[in-house]
């Protein structure tokens, strides 16, 4: 199985955003938290900032869009080119449309689902997204502590992707560092956001390759799995 390890610029300087960025080439995306100050209470940037950021990463990016009234305003990040665009399902009122929306304008489509919700009236609609994200924490800030009792619903999904043979990636963001990278790799993660882990080290290529390696040892290790 593939590793993915995309680093969250939301633990970045963001007064020196583009050296932070250029500095995790090594990484396999860029995670870009869009904040609303509505969805959740933090704010953070939107389409301008994506846009400049699109221009000039090295690596793809993968928007986490934590914003209202996701129908409405999701389309507009596949517009800019994003690789992938993830939305809340607590925030959207149609998810097929939106992810089929998000397609049609040329980004993967993901779903992304707090803590506290259920991901079984989902899993029929797993073929119309390309990613699921499991949030770890409550979704709002970096440097929150991994919740390990969103696991179950990580290997609920893993056994349904497997089960129907999808290309589903399954990713997890939130107190994803060294101490947890494992778990969620054991519960059947293949894709890796990390903040607080990559950014404020003394090397960010060396904590990425670490992550990797953490998460690697995981995924081919793990019992009743390749
Ligand atoms: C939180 C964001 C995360 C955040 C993760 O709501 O969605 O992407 O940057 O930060 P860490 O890895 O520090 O928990
Ligand atoms: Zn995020």
């Amino acid at each position: 199985m593939t590793v993915r390890i995309n680093p969250s610029i939301l633990s970045a300087d963001f007064v020196n955003l583009q050296r932070d960025v250029e500095r995790i080439a090594s990484a396999d995306l860029v995670h870009v938290d869009v904040m609303d100050n509505h969805f959740v209470p933090n704010l953070t940037f939107g389409p301008q900032m994506v846009g400049r950021l699109q221009a000039i990463a090295p690596i793809p990016l993968d928007v986490h869009l934590m914003i209202s009234d996701a129908d409405r305003w999701a389309p507009g990040y596949a517009e800019l080119g994003a690789f992938s665009v993830t939305f809340h399902a607590e925030a959207a009122s149609d998810v097929v449309e939106t992810a089929r929306a998000l397609r049609e304008r040329g980004s993967r489509a993901g779903l992304a689902v707090k803590p506290g919700t259920a991901i079984e009236p989902y899993l029929e609609l797993l073929p119309e997204f390309d990613q699921v994200l499991v949030m770890t924490v409550e979704p709002g800030f970096g440097g929150q502590s991994f919740m390990v009792e969103t696991m179950p619903k990580l290997r609920t999904l893993r056994e349904a992707v497997d089960r129907h043979g999808l290309d589903v990636w399954l990713q997890v963001d939130g107190g994803i560092a060294l101490d947890t990278i494992g778990i969620a790799a054991e519960a059947g993660a293949d894709t890796f956001v990390a903040g607080s882990a990559v950014y404020g080290r003394d090397s960010v290529e060396a904590a990425i390759a670490k992550l990797r390696a953490a998460a690697e040892a995981h995924t081919h290790g793990s019992p009743g799995r390749v």
